[in-house]
């Protein structure tokens, strides 16, 4: 099977496959005890970093849906200008 990760709204990052392994900054294994899905944190709260422990529940938002990102090199897409503010009825000069 081959390595798939799923992005989980509201949660960690799914990696399953038969083939993959998950490595520390100098590059050491973790032991993942055969295992063949795992999850990650990207949310920050866990205390079984970098696996997810469940923490997120209710910490943590986000959609995921997927996109495409821009071809590398290509340049950036332009930013929409921030929508005019509203006027404050709280800040307006007294008459
Ligand atoms: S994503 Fe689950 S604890 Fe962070």
């Amino acid at each position: 099977m081959a390595t798939k990760l799923t992005v989980l709204s509201n949660g960690s990052l799914r990696v399953e496959g038969t083939d993959f392994e998950i490595v520390d900054a100098q590059g050491q294994p973790y032991g993942l005890g055969g295992r063949e899905r795992v999850s990650i944190c990207r949310c920050g709260l866990s205390h079984n970093k970098p696996f997810c422990d469940g923490s997120h529940k209710g910490h943590f938002e986000h959609n995921a849906v997927a996109f495409d990102l821009p071809t590398p090199g290509a340049p950036a897409a332009p930013v929409a200008p921030p929508a005019p503010a509203a006027p404050d009825a709280g800040n307006q000069p007294l008459g």
